[in-house]
C-alpha cells in the first residue's frame, strides 16, 4: 500500500475540503493507494500519540461545498517552531522537521501534499530541500501569492466585503456619514482594491500606498454640500499612513509570528478626527466572517481541478513542486518560485487604473 498525506495549513478558507476530496478520488482511481489526512497542518504528525485520519471516498463524500477543513490547521508553530514549555513556565521553540520527516519515512508515507498559502509553501519549500517527497497546493484569501492566477477562497472574500459595503452604503446615505470598513488581506490590498470597485466605493486604502490623511480628508469633505452627504472608505486592514505604521497587536500565542492585524479603520476615524474631519463617522472591521462559509462555484472548480493535479503529480513524483493556475492551464511551478515575491497591487494593475478611472482615492 502506498500512503499520502494531506495537510491543510495556515488559516482556512472555502474551498479547501474540494482539494481534500478531490485528491481522494483520484486516488481511488489508482490501486493501492491510501490517502491520510495530518491533523491541525503537521501538528498530527508531530504530536504523541501521532494525529492522522484515513481519508476515504466515504469521509469526504459531500465535503466539497463545506467551508473550513475537516484535517483542521493551525497558523501557529509547525515542524521548524514547536513550542516547548520550559521548567520556569516560559516557551521556546524548537525545530523538529528532520524528526518529523523520519516519522513520516517510518509511516510509510511516499509524498506530501501542503496546502497552504505563501507561509505553508515556504515550510514545504525548506522541507523538500531537506529530503521530502513533497507538493504545494496554493490557497489564499489574500491573493498574495505571485506564482498563480488565481487561488480559491479569494473570490468569496471579495463577494462579501462587497455585500458589506452595500449594506453600509445605504445606512451611510441614510445618516449623512463617513463610514470605514476594515477588510482583511494582511500586506496586499486585493481584497480591498476588489471590493471598493465592486461596492463603488469612494475612498480605498491599501497596504502598497501609504495614505496622506489630508488627502483622505480632502476627498471625504468634497462628497458632503452643507453637511449632506455620505462616503464609504474601505480600508485593507494592512494600510498605514505616510510615515506611520501599521495596526495591530503582538500575539500572546507561542509560535505566531506575525503581528495580528486589525483596528486600523478605529485608527484611521480617530486620524480623521484630528485632521479636522467634522462629519460623523463609524467604523466596522469585517474580520473573519471573510473566511467563513461555503465555497463558491468557483472554488469548488478551481480547488477540485488543483486536487486531481496534485494527485497526478505524486505519480509522476513531481516533487518540489507547486500546483499552478496559469490560464487555460493547471500546471505547476517549483516551491522556490512559489515563493520568491508576493503578488502585490502596483501601480501597473490594471484594476487599480480602473479604480482611478471612476474616482476612488487612494489617498495619495
Ligand atoms: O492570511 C489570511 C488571513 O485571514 C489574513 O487576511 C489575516 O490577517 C490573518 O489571516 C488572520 O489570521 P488569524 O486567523 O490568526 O486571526
Amino acid at each position: 500500500m502506498k500512503r499520502v498525506l494531506i495537510v491543510t495549513g495556515g488559516g482556512d478558507c472555502p474551498g479547501l475540503n474540494a482539494v481534500i476530496r478531490a485528491i481522494v478520488k483520484r486516488a481511488s482511481q489508482e490501486k493501492g493507494w491510501e490517502v491520510m489526512g495530518s491533523i491541525e497542518a503537521f501538528n498530527g504528525i508531530l504530536r504523541e500519540p501521532t494525529e492522522i485520519m484515513i481519508l476515504d471516498e466515504k469521509a469526504v463524500s459531500g465535503i466539497h461545498y463545506q467551508g473550513g477543513t475537516i484535517i483542521q490547521t493551525t497558523n501557529k508553530g509547525g515542524p521548524f517552531a514547536w513550542p516547548v514549555k520550559q521548567h520556569d513556565g516560559t516557551w521556546i521553540t524548537v525545530d523538529r522537521s528532520e524528526e518529523m520527516i523520519r516519522k513520516i519515512e517510518i509511516l510509510g508515507i511516499e509524498a506530501v501534499i501542503n496546502i497552504g498559502g505563501d507561509g505553508s509553501q515556504r515550510i514545504s519549500n525548506v522541507l523538500s530541500q531537506q529530503g521530502l517527497n513533497i507538493i504545494g497546493v496554493p490557497k489564499t484569501i489574500d491573493n498574495d501569492l505571485s506564482a498563480t492566477d488565481s487561488t480559491f477562497g479569494f473570490q468569496p472574500a471579495v463577494q462579501i466585503a462587497t455585500e458589506a459595503v452595500d449594506k453600509l452604503v445605504t445606512t451611510a446615505a441614510s445618516h449623512n456619514r463617513v463610514f470605514i470598513l476594515e477588510v482583511m488581506g494582511r500586506n496586499a490590498g486585493w481584497i480591498a482594491l476588489n471590493a471598493a470597485v465592486a461596492g463603488g466605493a469612494e475612498i480605498c486604502l491599501i497596504p502598497e500606498i501609504p495614505f496622506d490623511i489630508n488627502k483622505v480628508l480632502d476627498k471625504v469633505n468634497s462628497r458632503f454640500v452643507k453637511d449632506r452627504g455620505f462616503v464609504n472608505i474601505i480600508v485593507a486592514e494592512g494600510a498605514y499612513p505616510v510615515g506611520g505604521h501599521t495596526t495591530g497587536t503582538p500575539s500572546d500565542s507561542i509560535g505566531y509570528k506575525h503581528l495580528r492585524l486589525g483596528g486600523v479603520a478605529y485608527k484611521l476615524m480617530e486620524d480623521l478626527k484630528n485632521a479636522g474631519c467634522e462629519h460623523e463617522m463609524r467604523a466596522t472591521v469585517l474580520g473573519h466572517l471573510q473566511r467563513g462559509g461555503v465555497p463558491i462555484a468557483y472554488d469548488r472548480v478551481l480547488a477540485t481541478q488543483f486536487g486531481v493535479k496534485a494527485f497526478e503529480m505524486v505519480l509522476a513524483k513531481e516533487y518540489g513542486r507547486m500546483v499552478s493556475y496559469q490560464h487555460p492551464y493547471i500546471t505547476s511551478v517549483t516551491l522556490e518560485e512559489a515563493v520568491q515575491q508576493p503578488n502585490l497591487v502596483t501601480p501597473d494593475t490594471a484594476l487599480m487604473k480602473t479604480a482611478r478611472g471612476v474616482g476612488i482615492c487612494f489617498g495619495d
